[in-house]
This record gives C-alpha cells, sequence and structure tokens, in this order.
C-alpha cells in the first residue's frame, strides 16, 4: 500500500477560491483504494464555514519552532467519503476573513503551514512514500523536506511532487525577510536553488527540489517553457523538462451531474436535455430578470474575474455583442475594474445582460444548466474546470485555444460534423467576436447540427478516472 499525502491551501468542501479546491478534495477519491491510502492536509481557516468547523475532531498539537518563535500549531481531523483530512489549526496565522490576503502575510502563513505539514507527521503516526505539493502555497515543503533529512530517519526516502496549477502565483518576497521567517539556512537562497531574480521564490524552490513535476494540461505542460507562458521561468521549467509532464485534470462527475443535481430548476441527460434543459434557462431568466424566452441563445460566464481569464478581449467588444439576440449572465467576483464593468453593461442591456458579483456554488449550478453557451476566451489556463462542468451540462463552450482549453475542448468542424465547442486561436478581441458570432449562427440556423455539439460534450468522459490513473503511474515510477 503505497501511502500519498496531499498538501494544499484549499480543498472542496471545506474551503475553496478556485479550481485548486476542486482537485485536492476530490482527485483523492479516485485513486485505487486497495493500492494507494492517499491523505490531504490543509489549513483549518476560520473563515470555513461552521458546519465544517463543528464536524473536526482534535487529533494533537504541538509547538513549532519557526526561526526564532515558538508557535502553536493544532491538527484536526475528519474523515469524508474515505479520504482524511487534516487540518492545521494556528488562529494567528488562519484567522483572516479569507484563505490568502496581503503577499508578504501570506509568505509568513504559508511557511508556516509548511513547516508544520512536515512536523506533524510523526505525530499522526502518517508516513508518507510521497507528499504532493499543489501550488507554491506548498513550494517550501521539498525544501524543508531536504533540509529535514538530514536530521532525521523519519523523513530519508520521502519524494515529492510539485503539481503547477497556476505558474503566475510562485510566492515571491525578498530573501532576507524569508530567510528570517523560514530559518532556512543561506544554502538555500542561491540563484540555483529558491532565489530567483534576486528574491526568495516558494515555487521556483519547490519545482528544484521536487522529485517531480507536474502541471494540469499536457498543452500548458509545453506553454510554459515558453517566455510567453513561462512567468519568467521558463528557463527552469526547460531545465527541469524530464520530470515535467501535463495531467489534465477532471471535475467530480457526482457533484456535476445533470440528471441527479439538486440545484438546478430541472435535470436532464444526454438524452433528454433537447427537451428539459431550457426550462432552467426560462427558470433562471426569471429569477435574473433577463427577458424570458426560451429561444433566446443565453451565455455564462463563471469565473474569477482577473486578466487571465480574458476579460479585456470581452470588455472591448461587449457593446457591439450586445448589439446582437443575445443575452449574457456573469456569475463572479474579483478585481474590480471587471466587477464594474459587468454592473455597468448589466445596467446599460436591462433584460439582457445579468451581473453576479459574488459566489454562489448554487448559482453557478444553475449556470451551467441554464446557459447555451459558455464564454471563456481565457489569455492562458492551465487547464480550467469550468469548461469541462459546462460541457458535462449540454453548455458548448467558447474558448481561447490555449493549455487545459486547447485540450479539451474540440473545435466544431461543420464539414465533417465533429467538434465540442467553439474556439479561437490569438488574444485578439475580434477574433473572439468572430466566433461567437459563428456561433451564434449554427445555434440559430442549424439547431440540429449545436444540439449535437453539446451532446457530444456531453457524452465525453472528463471525470477523474483517466487522470487518476495517470497520476497512479507517477506514483508508481517514484
Ligand atoms: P481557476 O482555478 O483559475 O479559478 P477553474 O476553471 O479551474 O479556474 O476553476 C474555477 C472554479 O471556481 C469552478 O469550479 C467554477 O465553477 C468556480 N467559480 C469561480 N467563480 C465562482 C463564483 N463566483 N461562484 C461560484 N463558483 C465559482
Ligand atoms: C488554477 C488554474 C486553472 C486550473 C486550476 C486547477 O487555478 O487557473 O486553470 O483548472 O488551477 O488545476
Amino acid at each position: 500500500m503505497k501511502k500519498i499525502l496531499f498538501a494544499t491551501s484549499e480543498a472542496v468542501p471545506f474551503i475553496k477560491t478556485g479550481g485548486l479546491a476542486d482537485v485536492a478534495g476530490t482527485l483523492p477519491k479516485y485513486f485505487d483504494k486497495k493500492k494507494y491510502d492517499v491523505r490531504v492536509m490543509l489549513p483549518k481557516y476560520m473563515c470555513m464555514k461552521q458546519e465544517w468547523k463543528d464536524k473536526l475532531k482534535y487529533k494533537t498539537h504541538f509547538y513549532l519552532e519557526l526561526a526564532w518563535r515558538s508557535q502553536y500549531a493544532g491538527v484536526l481531523e475528519m474523515e469524508l467519503d474515505g479520504v482524511t483530512f487534516y487540518f492545521i489549526d494556528n488562529e494567528y496565522y488562519f484567522g483572516g476573513g479569507a484563505p490568502y490576503g496581503n503577499i508578504h502575510e501570506d509568505i509568513e502563513k504559508f511557511a508556516f503551514f509548511s513547516r508544520a505539514v512536515l512536523s506533524a507527521l510523526p505525530l499522526i503516526d502518517f508516513r508518507p512514500d510521497i507528499i504532493h505539493c499543489h501550488d507554491w502555497q506548498t513550494g517550501l515543503i521539498p525544501i524543508y523536506l531536504d533540509n529535514f533529512r538530514y536530521g532525521g530517519e523519519f523523513y530519508r526516502g520521502i519524494k515529492t511532487i510539485m503539481t503547477i496549477h497556476n505558474l503566475k502565483f510562485q510566492g515571491v518576497w525578498d530573501k532576507k525577510t524569508v530567510q528570517d521567517i523560514t530559518g532556512l539556512p543561506d544554502y538555500y537562497f542561491a540563484p540555483d536553488k529558491m532565489e530567483a531574480y534576486k528574491d526568495a521564490n516558494y515555487l521556483k524552490g519547490g519545482i528544484v527540489y521536487a522529485d517531480k513535476v507536474t502541471t494540469v494540461s499536457n498543452t500548458y505542460a509545453e506553454e510554459i517553457k515558453t517566455t510567453f507562458y513561462g512567468e519568467h521561468l521558463d528557463g527552469l521549467m526547460n531545465a527541469r523538462s524530464n520530470c515535467l509532464s501535463g495531467i489534465v485534470n477532471g471535475i467530480d462527475y457526482e457533484e456535476y451531474n445533470p440528471q441527479t443535481d439538486k440545484m438546478i430548476a430541472k435535470t436532464y441527460s444526454a438524452d433528454t436535455f433537447r427537451k428539459f434543459k431550457k426550462k432552467n434557462k426560462t427558470a433562471l431568466q426569471e429569477e435574473l430578470g433577463l427577458e424570458v424566452d426560451e429561444r433566446k441563445m443565453l451565455i455564462g460566464i463563471v469565473s474569477r474575474l482577473t486578466d487571465q481569464k480574458g476579460f479585456d478581449l470581452i470588455a472591448y467588444v461587449m457593446d457591439e455583442m450586445c448589439q446582437d439576440d443575445i443575452q449574457l449572465v456573469v456569475l463572479g467576483t474579483g478585481e474590480e475594474r471587471y466587477e464594474n464593468m459587468f454592473r455597468h453593461f448589466a445596467w446599460k442591456y436591462q433584460g439582457k445582460v445579468s451581473a453576479n458579483i459574488y459566489y454562489s456554488e448554487e448559482m453557478s449550478h444553475k449556470i451551467y444548466a441554464a446557459c447555451d453557451a459558455f464564454l471563456m476566451p481565457s489569455l492562458f489556463e492551465p487547464c480550467g474546470l469550468s469548461q469541462l462542468m459546462s460541457l458535462r451540462y449540454g453548455t458548448v463552450p467558447i474558448v481561447r485555444e490555449t493549455g487545459g482549453l486547447k485540450d479539451t475542448v474540440e473545435a466544431y468542424n461543420e464539414f465533417e460534423k465533429t467538434g465540442t465547442g467553439f474556439s479561437f486561436s490569438n488574444y485578439n478581441a475580434h477574433e473572439m467576436l468572430g466566433i461567437v458570432r459563428y456561433a451564434e449562427r449554427i445555434y440559430y440556423d442549424k439547431k440540429r447540427d449545436w444540439n449535437k455539439i453539446a451532446e457530444r460534450g456531453m457524452k465525453k468522459d472528463f471525470s477523474w478516472k483517466n487522470s487518476a490513473k495517470q497520476y497512479e503511474a507517477l506514483y508508481e515510477e517514484m
């Protein structure tokens, strides 16, 4: 039996700000339980829902010597769907209103977390064969492990994987402060280790010290070796390309299932969506004050509102797009300029554009179920889960051909009658608009073809099954 520990800063259903939580919370369920004991460790945030906090059981606690400070670290635990989750407790670090805040605070917070993960292991009597680290917040783990190995038998031989969900966020701060916070020796603060461009860089350290590096799609694994997508670490990605691979994400097919979804107005399947899916559209139109018309093409967006997601393109042609016979519903939070942009257009095009500037799981399900198309013109996209959710709900994705979007959405070919969505290649607003308008034409003039596109998408399998197999193969290789 191989023991694996996921170290992550978020995991559903406990705490989520983006796709990382979906991955870290659901992927562990899909490993072969006879061969793998996969457990997850994350911070116990005070902002977690009370219903979860109430369920956690105290396991142990200890004091951590972090540089010159001695800090309390509690360990709580709970089992969910056969997976054990451990929570590291410290109210000073994890007491904020959200998992992440100021970077200088987060730098210390996740140094503490990474150290605590390693120190907790002997106390909970779990010695993983592999620690699977996710994103910069856990980038120090492979470094601490390297540092610990000299000290203790317990840690010798533990392997690490660093999975990059988003190369843009690296956890960068000045070397002196980081050295003070982490208590790591000088040795690690060199350009061939965790130093990058004179600063300390957590993710870089993780990438350098991990035994294997993965990212969440094949295309992104290639893209990050180029200067455009490499976020200044493309040199390193090339240097580590022997250990770097892409494994595309899946989604939880039980949680996202139009046949059983309790949050949507009318359930449906690949056989019945032609008849029933539109009931979700009219219900949503009514709920959000859009003109109620089941024939109108409804385009959805569910997203963090950041420039990664291509909102500059949308902003640029929004007025033009709104001249068309479509409706647009947005659900998201993030940068103020994008929040305000959508508020503005919802005011300007009442009954046609609906801006929902908040976070709601339930509303996201309603949108995936109600819309005809889903727009995701990302500037870059390591994998993307929203387009997979859309495919599952028979909502046709319109995407830019980058990262995971390229690997999961197959462009419609009018002549061969293939494809599951629409895509464009250059980061150009009018190229996007051209494709949106092409999709409109198919939707309005070739409804049977449109429905076939949706049906093909629904029949694709983007459950975790395949990806879990690939992670298992990687674990075996190590
Ligand atoms: P990223 O991780 O870059 O944000 P992904 O597409 O991988 O992008 O994952 C985004 C996840 O967050 C999806 O599950 C999506 O439904 C969800 N999501 C994003 N914004 C919201 C919101 N405002 N309300 C509910 N869910 C949201
Ligand atoms: C990141 C990426 C997104 C990916 C998610 C889960 O947040 O932006 O593309 O799907 O992580 O891996």
